[in-house]
């Protein structure tokens, strides 16, 4: 196989990047982005406000990029501190280049350009265990584990659209689970001038609800408007749904969704942000029900969202039939 140069990213890497990406997931990125996979690949690593140092970086080959791997960067306040943290992402080598090391090699650089540009935290989602494991080797520690949260309203149509092995007894137990969850609602008084807004982009109102928010938490993801305008509004990364809850004149909470066709007929929604002011329950229930109610006009029958175990908010979607 001969000589392997593994290094940072340089303009002219990014369309072997993505057709290496493609083939090792067998289909990059996994919904239609509505642009080019290079624009949405440009979006993702080079437009990032964030991004300091090398976010990306490859494997290379007799002239091949065999392998690459990259660094999704975000800010977040630890204890009231601002800082970097880095998410390993899109990481992928060539089946026939494995295990020759190129992947620990790539992380070496990424954690180099970590060090130097003060990226203090690095965390990744992976369920290849191959990752998991050498992660663990190297004395990461496991966060809280994440829960996916899952709505599903009708299941045969779900099982029509799902390859599953032993329908009859997933059916089973999907039916006996949604009996068990059936949504225990509380009763929650919406206030009289909670008005709800679909929206295309955000604006200082959410620099002011950071701000307002932020000291409730002790390790908070940083939301100003540059991050979120990059992340939910740039057609390049998908087509997202933003709605805002005002109160008062005051914006006081956000969600965002978004609806994916990765199975043709049966579009999945997501949810990616759900925030409001804490204890404001009904802006919580009031935002969670209008997307619903938009997803279920768009024949949308499963819905998907994530939240750390034992975090409150998981009521809240068990409450809405999650
Ligand atoms: C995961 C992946 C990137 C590993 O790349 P690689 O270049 O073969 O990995 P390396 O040779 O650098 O090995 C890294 C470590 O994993 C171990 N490892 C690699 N392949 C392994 C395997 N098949 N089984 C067990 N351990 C394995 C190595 O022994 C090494 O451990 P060590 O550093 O503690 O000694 C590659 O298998 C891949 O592209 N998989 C498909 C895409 C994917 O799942 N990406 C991750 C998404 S989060």
């Amino acid at each position: 196989m001969g000589q392997y140069d593994v290094r940072p990213y340089k303009s002219g890497d990014e369309t072997q990047i993505i057709e290496l990406l493609h083939k090792v997931f067998n289909g990059w990125p996994k919904f239609n982005p509505g642009c080019s996979r290079l624009e949405h690949w440009r979006w993702k690593y080079i437009d990032n406000p964030v991004n300091v140092g090398v976010t990306t970086c490859v494997s290379v080959n007799d002239g091949k990029i065999v392998g690459c791997m990259h660094d999704f960067q975000g800010q977040y306040h630890l204890f009231r501190e601002g800082i970097i943290a880095g998410k390993g992402a899109d990481l992928a080598v060539h089946p026939k280049h494995r295990r020759q090391g190129l992947y620990s090699r790539m992380v070496d650089i990424l954690n180099e350009s970590r060090v130097k540009n003060r990226v203090e935290l690095t965390t990744f989602i992976s369920d290849n265990p191959i990752v998991i494991e050498r992660t663990k080797r190297r004395g990461s520690i496991l966060l809280s584990p994440a829960t996916t949260m899952v709505k599903i309203n009708d299941i045969d149509l779900h099982l029509k659209h799902n390859h599953v092995e032993n329908p009859w007894i997933k059916k089973l137990g999907m039916s006996l689970l949604k009996t068990l969850n059936k949504p225990k609602q509380r009763v929650i008084k919406r206030s009289p001038d909670l008005r709800l807004e679909e929206k295309t982009s955000f604006g200082n109102e959410v620099d002011e609800y950071y701000n307002h928010v932020k000291t409730e938490y002790d390790f908070i993801s940083v939301k100003y408007r540059d991050f979120l305008n990059w992340r939910y509004c740039d057609n390049r990364g998908g087509n997202y749904r933003p709605v805002q809850a005002w109160q008062s004149g005051e914006l006081v909470g956000y969600i965002v969704s978004r609806i994916v066709n990765e199975t043709q007929g049966y579009p999945v929604g997501y949810i990616y942000e759900f925030q409001f002011i804490p204890g404001y329950l009904d802006v919580a229930n009031s935002l969670l029900r209008e997307t619903l109610d938009h997803l279920d006009s768009k024949s949308v029958n499963m819905i998907i969202a994530w939240a750390l175990r034992g975090q409150s908010i998981i009521k809240i979607f068990n409450e809405a039939g999650f």
